[in-house]
């Protein structure tokens, strides 16, 4: 990853992404965010990266971005620097809420794992004999904490939302995340795909709105997204998202272990890519 782009020097690394700062003065305000090709799960950036994924989830956040009735982070006028156009966004810098905003329509992943353990999913009590896949009567907010890098992200309550946020915030958040899941999941639907969930990551903007949508957008990496045919069969497995690399990595890895985990086969990476483009063209229409 480039030190510096033109016009944009760089200040932070996450797993996925990289973030650069405006070298002019006027523009402190705003964050260049590049998508990377790099792939993680379960905490861990996984080698090798994926071919086309960091300019797939920029098409794929922008897309929603411009469909979803609710403010943005991103700022379209100012330009993004040649070498990275396809995978960048210049966004407003906010002051992120420390909440992973996770809606469910359907019950998956960690959700189902504690659904069996407990009954519930972050305090909220579920009707008994739910299946892995099944969908849910209404789609619930699922929030989990922020962890540090490092750490595990940890599924919460609503109480502990308003704790970390405040009372009016917290049930901003809340609402705002359904509102724009059931707007999503009709379009989704449309294009032949059966939105199980998602996670919103939102922030205040210091000069304008408490609730702006920030970060990736019901991209692959952030959402479940099965086919709409195959799930009327029953079939979940063959999703457009990343849980088709954590299925992979669970039958050879262990991730409570203290092994790294495993480097992805070239076939794998090759699924993944492929998938990950024809969310892209099935959400979009377009894959460049
Ligand atoms: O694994 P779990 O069932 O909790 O994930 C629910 C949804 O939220 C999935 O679509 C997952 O990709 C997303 N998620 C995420 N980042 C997190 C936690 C969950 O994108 N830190």
């Amino acid at each position: 990853m480039p030190e510096s782009l033109s016009g944009w020097r760089h200040v932070y690394s996450g797993k996925v992404r990289d973030l650069y700062e405006s070298e002019d003065p006027s523009q402190s305000d705003l964050v260049l965010i590049v998508a990377s090709d790099r792939i993680s799960a379960f905490d861990n950036i996984l080698s090798p990266a994926i071919p086309g994924k960091g300019e797939n989830l920029t098409a794929i956040t922008n897309f929603w971005f411009e469909k979803l009735a609710v403010a943005n982070h991103r700022v379209k006028n100012v330009a993004t620097p040649s070498e990275v156009a396809e995978r960048a966004t210049v966004a407003k810098k906010l002051e992120m809420y420390p909440v992973e905003c996770v809606v469910r329509g359907f019950i998956a992943g960690s959700g189902y794992k504690e659904y069996l353990a407990t009954g519930e999913i972050c305090g909220i009590s579920l009707p008994s004999g739910l299946k892995d896949g099944d969908k849910l009567q209404e789609p619930i907010f699922t929030p989990a904490f922020k962890a540090e890098v490092g750490e595990h992200d940890q599924n919460i309550d609503f109480d502990k939302v308003i704790e970390l946020v405040g009372k009016e915030v917290a049930n901003q958040l809340r609402d705002t995340s359904i509102a724009i899941y059931n707007q999503a999941s009709v379009i989704a639907l449309k294009a032949g795909l059966v939105l199980a969930d998602t996670k919103f990551e939102f922030g205040k903007d210091p000069n304008g709105e408490t609730i702006v949508l920030a970060d990736e957008v019901l991209t692959p990496d952030s959402s479940r997204y099965w086919d709409k045919a195959a799930y009327d069969q029953g079939n979940t497995v063959e999703s457009f998202d990343k849980q088709i690399v954590r299925n992979w990595l669970l039958q050879i890895w262990d991730p409570e272990g203290s092994n790294p985990p495993t480097v992805l086969s070239p076939e794998l990476v090759e699924k993944v890519s492929s998938r990950y483009a024809e969310l892209r063209k099935k959400l979009t229409g377009t894959n460049q």
